[in-house]
């Protein structure tokens, strides 16, 4: 595999293969020195052309756990603030010898079209309402790691799905691995075309709540949403969000999962977070190990060990 643009690029077995090879780097991340040569002389760029901190950061840790060199990029102090083209920025990347170039951008297919210009391995870190595929590949290990498996799970995920690269991300892994998922939402929060997905949907999370093994929230995502699609973050709590009253509601076993950043108090109350089945803490901390395994997927076996220099 080349790059990781989707959730697609990988199927039921490719996941399974980041999950096996995870364990084998959480194994690592567990020593004293939490760290092995396997990508030495690899240069992994991280290019961000949004906000980030648990998936910027991870993947920095992955990549120099795996003794890759890490080249930073924030948009905020680069040329990209002299107008430089998306295009001329991955040229000049691929020029410094980049192997794998980590992509976040605001609009949906930019990793993809970064892929065509250049011949270093592209991650999709987050694109637009599109897709954000290691997220869901480190939520289905936390699931892996708590349930056993992801097959025949219930899952629920409820919140603003319209605007949600993790759920589009989410519902293909965790539906191509055989888990039932109902998504709930406001209906101006369900997508388009949402009959097409392969899953069930609701309104009304306290009709769905009592048989779930899972409930994932979402992030009310204000800054995706250009008019008002909720009448207020009161109402929506009331109705949607994870407080307290519902989660006693659910199995002691059952898992409350988000993506973090959590706006407290509104999709998920604060007493819930410190449930002991909510798993906020475990998903970041499999966000190294799952992202050293896509980054040794994607590198380990490259044998052009300088790809960018060659597109010069
Ligand atoms: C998500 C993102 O940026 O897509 N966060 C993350 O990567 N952990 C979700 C969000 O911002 O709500």
């Amino acid at each position: 595999m080349k790059h990781l643009l989707s959730i697609g690029d990988l199927g039921a077995a490719g996941i399974d293969e980041v999950c096996r090879l995870a364990d084998q780097f959480t194994e690592v991340s567990k020593r004293p020195i939490p760290k092995v040569p396997a990508l030495r002389g690899k240069t992994v760029a991280m290019l961000f052309y949004e906000d980030s901190t648990r998936t910027r950061l991870s993947f920095e840790v992955a990549a120099r756990r795996l003794s890759a060199d890490v080249m930073g990029f924030s948009v905020s102090s680069s040329s990209v603030n002299k107008g430089e083209s998306l295009r001329d920025t991955v040229a000049a990347v691929s020029a410094m010898g980049a192997d794998a170039m980590v992509v976040r951008h605001r609009s949906a297919g930019v990793p993809h079209q970064a892929a065509a210009w250049t011949r270093a391995s592209v991650i999709n870190a987050g694109d637009g309402c599109h897709e954000h595929p290691t997220q869901a590949l480190l939520d289905c290990y936390t699931i892996r790691d708590r349930l056993g498996a992801v097959a025949g799970r219930r899952i629920v995920i409820v919140g603003d799905v319209k605007h949600s690269r993790v759920a589009r991300s989410c519902v293909a892994a965790f539906t191509a691995l055989g888990a039932e998922v109902t998504l709930v939402a406001p209906p101006t929060l369900l997508p388009p075309a949402v009959e097409t997905w392969p899953v069930d949907t609701s309104h009304c999370l306290d009709a769905v709540l009592g048989e779930c093994d899972v409930v994932y929230g979402l992030r009310v995502q204000a800054e995706r949403q250009s008019e008002a699609l909720l009448p207020s973050l009161r109402e929506y709590t009331a109705q949607w969000g994870l407080t307290a009253a519902r989660a006693a509601r659910l199995s002691a076993e059952a898992l409350v999962m988000h993506p973090g950043p959590v706006n407290r108090g509104v999709e998920i109350a604060p007493e819930v977070l410190d449930r002991p089945n909510t798993t906020l803490n475990d998903q970041v901390r499999h966000g190294v190990a799952v992202r050293m395994a896509v980054l040794y997927l994607l590198l380990a076996a490259d044998p052009d060990p300088h790809p960018g220099v060659d597109a010069l």
